[in-house]
């Protein structure tokens, strides 16, 4: 079935070359057709062009577009969109002026969440899951990364990861799904942890990766929670069994997770609040993308990341949303561009490619989507009529998406 549309205001987002990554000021070019029409078949794009060298025939069907824009779906790298419930309590609580570490030190923060996993079904907690992906997909998102991190037990966290696999199993969007069963100390293990990282590499590994359930393993390396030298053998642990790394770095603390990362090769680092000029040349010196998550920043009211400084030193910058409970209850994506826009002064192209080709990077998807290019998945967003891409991140809090196309269907 060959699909072809038409008079489209301007194609965004054409990439005919497959990099490992987009970065620097490279990051500011993005390549578009004016007036263009893009062709595809079945769940591909098969070709794209200016509308002045048309190509006539016969096609199943011919959608005029004229007025709107077209480009890729966004690729979030880095969401926890399984969980069990929201926990507006402790917003209000950090509101009143306790902070999240002080929160997450009560047994509040992820503890909460992973009390609350073992009363909820598998059932709720796929369908809960199911009604937050639907809402990403309609808002633009094509591809999506989810972390397991609120069960801390095997069979809870064996329950998150299943739900994830049912999702993967279920929609068309591609799902990566990373483990991260060191997202905490349980409160049982509060004076042992020696005892929990073994739970983990004992037993928490072998059962994940026996029924195929991670495509990563991540660890919330970070004062207060797991230590370099905790997340430097779990790490080794995960490799064990093939795991490749993601890793929380630099949130709260500077805490060193940048240079664990960057020696267990992991594929991004993640968050970065608190990041400096070592850890920008030692991000430099390797294949590690660097994620940064400021809606995360935006909700707990900490320093944003210093993206001006990363990608004036070249570094492959990605946007990713962090969609959780705690720290980022949403996963909107064209907010967090208008975020990367005003407060990391990120330009829309530069926040653009960021979220669009260096996402798949992140996620190793690079190849089926991230960008308008042959042969790859036909997973885009057609806008409202619109002059410029740049009216996206300008105009925060609008929905200027039309529709949302997957795998060639209309979502
Ligand atoms: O990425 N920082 C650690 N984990 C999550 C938040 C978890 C939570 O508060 O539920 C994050 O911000
Ligand atoms: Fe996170």
């Amino acid at each position: 079935m060959q699909t072809i549309f038409t008079h489209i205001q301007s194609l965004f987002g054409i990439q005919n070359e497959l990099l490992p990554s987009i970065k620097g000021h490279d990051l500011n070019k993005v390549e578009h057709i004016d007036q263009a029409w893009l062709l595809i078949e079945d769940d591909r794009i098969l070709d794209f062009g200016s509308m002045e060298h048309y190509p006539s025939g016969n096609y199943d069907k011919d959608i005029n577009v004229s007025g709107q824009l077209v480009f890729p779906t966004w690729c979030d790298s880095h969401t926890h969109l399984v969980f069990p419930k929201t926990r507006e309590e402790e917003f209000v609580d950090r509101i009143n002026g306790l902070s999240y570490e002080q929160i997450a030190a009560n047994g509040g923060g992820i503890l909460n969440s992973a009390r609350h996993i073992t009363n909820i079904s598998s059932e709720a907690l796929y369908d809960a899951s199911c009604q937050r992906l639907e809402e990403l997909i309609r808002l633009g998102t094509g591809a999506i990364e989810i972390k397991s991190g609120y069960g801390l037990s095997l069979e809870a966290e064996l329950k998150i990861l299943r739900v994830i696999k049912k999702l993967k199993e279920n929609y068309a969007i591609p799902i990566k799904s990373t483990f991260l069963g060191a997202h905490a100390y349980p409160i049982e293990y509060k004076e042992n942890h020696e005892a929990y990282i073994q739970l983990i590499i004992k037993e928490m590994l072998p059962a994940v990766a026996a029924e195929g359930l991670a495509d990563y393993m991540d660890v919330f390396c970070e004062k207060g929670f797991f230590s370099v030298a905790d997340t430097d053998r779990l790490l080794d642990a995960a490799s064990k069994y093939n795991l490749k790394h993601k890793i929380h770095a630099n949130q709260l603390h500077n805490s060193g997770g940048v240079q664990i990362g960057v020696k267990h090769k992991a594929i991004s680092v993640d968050h970065l609040e608190c990041v400096g000029d070592e850890e920008i040349t030692c991000l430099l010196n390797s294949t590690t993308i660097p994620t940064l998550l400021p809606a995360a920043a935006f909700f707990l009211g900490i320093s944003y990341q210093p993206a001006r400084k990363m990608i004036d030193a070249n570094l492959p910058v990605c946007l990713a949303s962090d969609y959780n409970p705690g720290s980022c209850p949403s996963g909107n994506i064209p907010f967090l561009l208008s975020l990367a826009c005003t407060q990391l002064k990120m330009t829309p192209n530069e926040a653009f490619n960021a979220v669009t080709y260096n996402g798949a990077a992140a996620m190793e998807l690079k190849h089926e989507v991230g960008s308008i290019s042959k042969g790859k998945k036909a997973n885009f967003i057609i806008s409202k009529a619109l002059p410029s891409f740049n009216l996206i991140p300008y105009s925060f809090g609008s929905n200027l998406i039309d529709k949302v196309y997957i795998d060639g269907k209309q979502f």
